[in-house]
């Protein structure tokens, strides 16, 4: 049972968090008229020193408490003597692991929203650095239409500012405190909670006691943003294992984001990203334990709540690891434009082919029709679509002219989808201006500055 029951392990980074609470309740019991003046000093400058004596301890290694909050008391009591007895009026383990949990999470989804901009901003970066160089756009992993690498870049940032906005409105929920909710049914003494709040930083006061002590909404909330980025992450990651084998070479990570083989001379294996992909199953598996932990609550507090902790604190740390390797990654990484240009296939312009036609009033299925016997035509000759001859594409249709080998361009196929979302060069320069826009927006109405989004060059 003391194995099942200890929560220290896990909740011992909440320490200062407990102390940070613990010394504002202590502030509203004087308020309240419960701790004398001296009482309520003397209670905080136990706090202030069981806070220095926590801080030199490397860790719960060796103490016989089972969670965190029966630490601090323990050694406040052995500060200030039986008046540490005191600090406990009127509240509850509940309510303060729930303060203390959200104080920390306040922080945490900060730092995380911080990471996930730098990611943002290096995609960008890299983006900028790649204009002109186009590639493949693909579709069922085939040869689909060109666009730009700065175009994919940038399809792998977008998911990213949505996961700011799940990471914003998690914070938002989070910013609510619990503390004067009790074990479940409110305090009896005249506690001020609003002052509580504004003493702690939080936003509003929880209205309902029962709920206050037991919602974790805001967690589940968190944990479904971290499991999208885990998502997002690991396609992206995917991409970069794909696009950087010796098949693609579109791209090459940088040496410190590579491994060699221990066996194999000529390898560089891409583990930034194999790693990435791969942490992203913890980041949906915590998720979906959260939300079985929850499902079966009866009202009020569950003892299971404890298992919240857990799930939160391992999905943040797998992010602050993944999410600066990732910009790392990014940032040392270079496309290799030969490779890419030479892969891109004529046959992603057969589209541009079909509406070269309906620019002649060919209905589109019409034209769709000849583009793909064009295609055939050439398979048949053993050539490229481009290297047919005028004579052997009017055969295929008479809607074609001299000019129609203009189409064979992909740029002048990307240039011509100039409206918003679309390849143009113009077009990219205003996404990448709606992306910062998009940045500056994401998550940043709580008050505090938002995740910047800085896009000037800033290397190849
Ligand atoms: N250790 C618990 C947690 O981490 C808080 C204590 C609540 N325990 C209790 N018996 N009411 O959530």
């Amino acid at each position: 049972m003391e194995a099942l029951n200890r929560s220290l392990d896990v909740d011992w980074r909440l320490w200062a968090h407990d102390i940070r609470g613990s010394r504002a309740w202590a502030r509203g019991l004087e308020r309240a008229g419960i701790l004398s003046r001296g009482e309520a000093r003397r209670i905080d400058l136990g706090l202030a020193a069981v806070a220095r004596r926590l801080e030199a301890l490397s860790g719960p290694e060796g103490l016989p408490e089972e969670d965190i909050h029966t630490v601090v008391e323990r050694m406040l009591i052995e500060e200030v003597g039986d008046l540490g007895g005191k600090l406990h009026t009127g509240r509850s383990r509940n309510d303060q692991v729930a303060t203390d949990f959200r104080l920390w999470a306040k922080d945490a989804i900060r730092a995380l929203r911080g990471r996930v901009a730098a990611l943002v901003e290096a995609l960008a970066a890299k983006a900028r650095a790649t204009t002109g160089v186009l590639m493949p756009g693909y579709t069922h992993l085939q040869q689909a239409q060109p666009v730009p690498a700065a175009h994919w870049l940038l399809s792998r940032a977008w998911p990213l500012v949505r996961d700011l906005e799940h990471y914003g409105a998690a914070l938002r929920e989070c910013d609510v405190l619990p503390l004067g909710s009790g074990a479940v049914a409110g305090c009896p003494f005249a506690i001020d909670r609003e002052a509580l709040a504004a003493d702690l930083g939080f936003a509003r006061v929880s209205r309902n006691s029962i709920d206050g002590v037991s919602d974790r909404d805001w967690a589940a909330r968190l944990l479904f943003g971290t499991a999208m980025t885990g998502v997002h992450v690991s396609q992206f990651a995917e991409d970069l294992v794909l696009f950087s084998s010796s098949e693609f070479g579109f791209v090459r990570l940088g040496d410190g984001h590579t491994t060699g083989s221990s066996l194999m001379p000529q390898k560089r294996n891409p583990d930034v990203a194999e790693l990435a992909r791969g942490k992203s199953g913890r980041l949906v598996g915590n998720l979906v334990g959260m939300l079985t932990v929850l499902k079966g609550l009866p009202t009020g507090y569950n003892r299971d709540l404890q298992e919240d902790k857990e799930a939160v604190f391992d999905s943040v740390d797998t992010l602050a690891v993944v999410l600066p390797a990732l910009t790392g990654a990014v940032d040392g990484m270079s496309l290799d434009r030969a490779r890419i240009s030479r892969a891109l296939r004529p046959e992603v312009l057969a589209t541009d082919l079909a509406d070269y036609l309906v620019r002649t009033g060919v209905p589109f299925r019409e034209a769709h029709r000849a583009a793909a016997a064009v295609v055939r035509a050439a398979e048949g000759a053993g050539k490229d679509i481009h290297r047919l001859t005028l004579e052997q594409m009017r055969a295929v249709h008479p809607g074609f002219s001299e000019d129609v080998f203009e189409v064979f361009d992909p740029v002048v196929s990307a240039e011509s989808r100039g409206g918003a979302g679309g390849t143009s060069a113009a077009a990219l320069e205003r996404q990448l201006a709606a992306l910062a826009g998009a940045m500056s927006e994401a998550g940043g109405d709580d008050g505090n500055t938002p995740p910047r989004l800085v896009t000037g060059p800033r290397g190849g």
